[in-house]
């Protein structure tokens, strides 16, 4: 079998975050979410994986390279701009051949792996399976409808009455099948080739697709709030390693992981947490879900539950941050200049939560 990512799109949702960068790239617990997805195809033992680029195709091509440091063979196949996932699929059949295939979306972070639904698939006859998972608010995902044989017979997007509880994950698996449903297929109403109307056509013309359920947690990461549930939950399952500087008037819990280089000095750490290699904590309080990227500087500071990229500092602060994305070489310090007033440089689409006078 074959590996695709779906790594291009533009990633509107996180903008400022993405003006600028590949939503793929940002790291949870100190991981960009793309590498988390190429090794839970090669834990599934794949070895050839194709990704999917577009605008952000050389900082992704020089992130992840030819794939060596994994074990595994990426390929990279650029397109144009885009014009859906089904179009992907349509653009990757020369990669793909005849081989049957996992597509992944370069942006979706899932617990325990993919190795036990690889598996199914390739001992099946099936001609497509659908991740599934069962939510709470069907109404606000893809969802699947099955019929008495459990087999997928439509999936519908955002329906009004659900006819179940199972959305889509973000994880197909097909057979050469469905290039003929991504080639008959015409764009929707907002111009892209749905990879539910290929499935659908799969459906229509006798194909066998079925479900797989999975069971545990899966996380979109489109907006900063998923970014942030992502972190927390791949965080508390990380098995936590001190290869930091720790000095005698810091405090750090055991679920917290130091990388190397890292220095805390006079702080306290609660975790679940990572801080990322050379980066320093000074006088400072970092608690539980947060992941603060290499480089960074906290000095005189408060955070938790937070997300904090490389080359950033905070320093100075009266007041705890808490549930932030906070960019690469972002600075926030309380300044000591007259008037005391709130300064700002902040790029377009910017989110800013400020505190009212003790309201
Ligand atoms: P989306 O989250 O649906 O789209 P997006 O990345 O453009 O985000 P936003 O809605 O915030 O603008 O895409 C899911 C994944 O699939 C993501 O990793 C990008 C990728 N993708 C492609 O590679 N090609 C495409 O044509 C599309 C639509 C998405």
């Amino acid at each position: 079998m074959k590996g695709l990512v779906l790594s291009g799109g533009k990633g509107t949702r996180l903008y400022p975050l993405t003006y600028t960068s590949a939503k793929q790239l940002i790291p949870v617990a100190n991981k960009p979410v793309l590498f988390r997805v190429i090794e839970a195809i090669r834990d599934a033992n794949i070895t050839d994986i194709g990704i999917v680029v577009g605008d952000t195709a050389e900082e992704i091509e020089r992130a992840a390279g030819r794939g060596g440091r994994w074990g595994v063979n990426i390929s990279y196949i650029h397109q144009e701009a885009p014009l859906g996932l089904a179009h992907a699929v349509k653009i990757s059949e020369d990669f793909l051949g005849d081989e049957r295939f996992v597509m992944f979306l370069g942006d979706n972070v899932i617990q325990g792996g993919i190795s036990s639904l690889i598996a199914q698939f390739a001992s099946s006859e099936y001609n497509s399976q659908v991740v599934l998972t069962r939510v709470d608010m069907p109404e606000q995902y893809g969802v699947a409808e099955l019929d008495n044989e459990g087999r997928i017979v439509r999936l519908v997007e955002k329906p009004k009455e659900p006819p179940s509880d199972l959305a889509l994950v973000g994880i197909y698996m097909f057979d050469h099948h469905i290039f003929e449903a991504v080639n008959s297929i015409a764009p929707s109403w907002r111009g892209e080739l749905e990879i539910t109307d290929a499935i659908q056509w799969l459906v229509e013309h006798d194909r066998s697709v079925y479900p797989y359920v999975h069971r545990g947690w899966w996380i979109d990461t489109g907006r900063p709030g998923d970014m942030l549930e992502a972190n927390s939950l791949v965080l508390e399952e990380l098995t936590p390693h001190i290869d930091g500087y720790v000095d005698r008037d810091s405090e750090v819990d055991s679920r917290v992981t130091i990388e190397k280089g890292a220095e805390i000095i006079n702080s306290v750490v609660r975790g679940p947490a990572i801080i990322g290699e050379d980066t320093r904590l000074v006088n400072s309080y970092v608690g539980p879900f947060t992941s603060i990227y290499h480089h960074v500087l906290i000095e005189n500071a408060e955070i938790s539950r937070s997300i904090v990229l490389e080359h950033s500092q905070i320093r100075n602060l009266d007041q705890r941050i808490e549930d932030s994305l906070i960019g690469r070489h972002v600075i926030i310090h309380r300044s000591p200049i007259r008037p005391r007033a709130y300064k700002f440089t902040i790029g377009d689409h910017s989110h800013l939560g400020l505190l009212g006078n003790g309201r």
